[in-house]
């Protein structure tokens, strides 16, 4: 089992006390009772980028993944919509491709259009001449998540606030990973992995087992340098059945969450793990179980055989909803036990005020019977998003008081 180290931000408790990680732990005690935060918890995806003008200020001249590789300028972004929205969360800045160009793969992100592979990696061939990536490789990854953590513990200093923001990890999940790297660019069906996956399951395995070491090791970096929970986006999940999903995805995940479940267990603290989706309503309870499939056993987060209680929660499995699935029925699908996160939809944001309020006021109270909700958008937030409506958005949330 891996220690945190001594001075990561859960180890020491600084960020123990912040109502997004009372909610990702799911407080129902067994009386069926919450432990309410000091405020209902919201952190938006894609939150730093496009719609600030500081983040287009400070990025100008510079390309998406140098900016990413830049600890001063990476963690300035990250840190940029915490205090503009004072939001509840930071998301560090990085790209699920950093994995890629770290390990020396030709890989940019094009303005507009996404993730670029100089070449696409397609046959058996291709996938044995995947470079391997270097530990050292993360040290900027590293730097960059210690600044971050560091200016929110200044930030909550300078506003007088005993916890200090928790920074989420993230990756990307081995499918949509691969999906970047059959296709070499982005695409609508993903054709390219899902015939793979069945006319050549050999060549798929070893892509999507590469894909999920590369992930899990770019997500344990930014947990073992200072994010308090971790997040895999799993985007492009939901143009896949259940049985596909379940046969040829799920185990990859699985791995790729392997690299950060049970960090800090031995210290009596635990990492919350979020799975997030689209379009992925049929799967949620598969994606559940991809997180806590990812524990070693006997690690508490999943017991041995025979072992005590099989206590899910030890392991604080989160599920994001998109914003196609109504909340209550998320919770129907994974059970009360599991927090749940999302699931305000984009669209929504740029409609009339008393349209958005209301599906705000909707989204909480179908949240209101999991064991804990962490409000978030149903996808990334859209680059033309104007600023104020999300700040807006925060403080409404704010305001609802947990007395029902
Ligand atoms: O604020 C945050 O959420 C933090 C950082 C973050 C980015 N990408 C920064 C980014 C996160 C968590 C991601 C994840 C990511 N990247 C996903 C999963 C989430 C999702 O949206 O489904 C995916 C699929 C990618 C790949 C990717 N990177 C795409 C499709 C794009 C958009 C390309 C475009 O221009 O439309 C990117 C670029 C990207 N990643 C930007 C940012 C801030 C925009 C870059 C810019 O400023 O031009």
């Amino acid at each position: 089992m891996t220690r945190l180290p001594d001075d990561h931000p859960l180890v020491r408790g600084i960020t123990a006390d912040a109502p997004l990680l009372n909610q990702y732990r799911g407080t129902r005690t067994a009386a069926g009772e919450q432990q309410v935060p000091s405020r209902r918890p919201v952190w938006f995806m894609r939150q730093a980028g496009r719609s600030l003008p500081e983040y287009r200020a400070l990025r100008e001249g510079t390309t998406m993944l140098d900016a990413c590789l830049d600890p001063e300028m990476a963690a300035e972004i990250t840190l940029q919509p915490v205090r503009r929205h004072d939001v509840d969360a930071a998301i560090f800045f990085s790209d699920i491709v950093i994995p890629l160009r770290l390990a020396g793969i030709d890989v940019e992100i094009k303005p507009g259009v996404g993730p670029v592979l100089g070449s696409p990696v397609r046959t058996r061939a291709d996938v044995e001449a995947l470079p391997e990536l270097d530990e050292a490789a993360f040290a900027p990854i590293a730097e960059a998540v210690q600044k971050t953590t560091a200016g929110l513990e200044a930030l909550a200093q300078e506003q007088g606030r005993s916890a200090v923001t928790p920074l989420i990890g993230f990756a990307g999940a081995p499918f949509t990973l691969a999906a970047y790297m059959v296709e070499g660019r982005p695409s609508r069906d993903h054709l390219g992995p899902r015939a793979m996956m069945h006319g050549d399951p050999e060549t798929w395995n070893a892509l999507a087992a590469w894909a999920a070491d590369v992930s899990g090791r770019f997500m344990r970096a930014q947990v073992m340098a200072g994010a308090s929970a971790a997040q895999l986006f799993d985007s492009w999940a939901g143009s896949l059945g259940r049985e596909d999903y379940a046969a040829h995805v799920q185990p990859h995940s699985a791995a790729a969450f392997s690299h950060v479940t049970g960090l800090g267990a031995e210290q009596g603290v635990e990492v919350p793990l979020i799975h997030f989706g689209t379009g992925t309503g049929d799967i949620i309870d598969l994606m559940r179980d991809a997180i806590t499939e990812g524990a070693p056993q006997g690690s508490g987060a999943r017991p041995a055989p025979g072992e005590e209680g099989s206590d899910r929660g030890a392991a604080h499995p989160v599920v994001g909803v998109d914003y196609r699935l109504n909340l209550t029925e998320a919770g129907r699908r994974v059970g009360a036990e599991t927090p749940l996160q999302g699931n305000i939809d984009p669209a929504l944001l740029t409609a009339p005020w008393e349209v958005l309020e209301n599906h705000i006021r909707q989204v909480v109270a179908s949240g209101a019977g999991a064991a804990g909700h962490v409000l978030n958008l149903g996808h990334g937030v859209p680059p033309e998003t104007d600023p104020e409506v999300l700040t807006r958005v925060v403080s409404l949330i704010h305001d609802i008081g947990y007395e029902g």
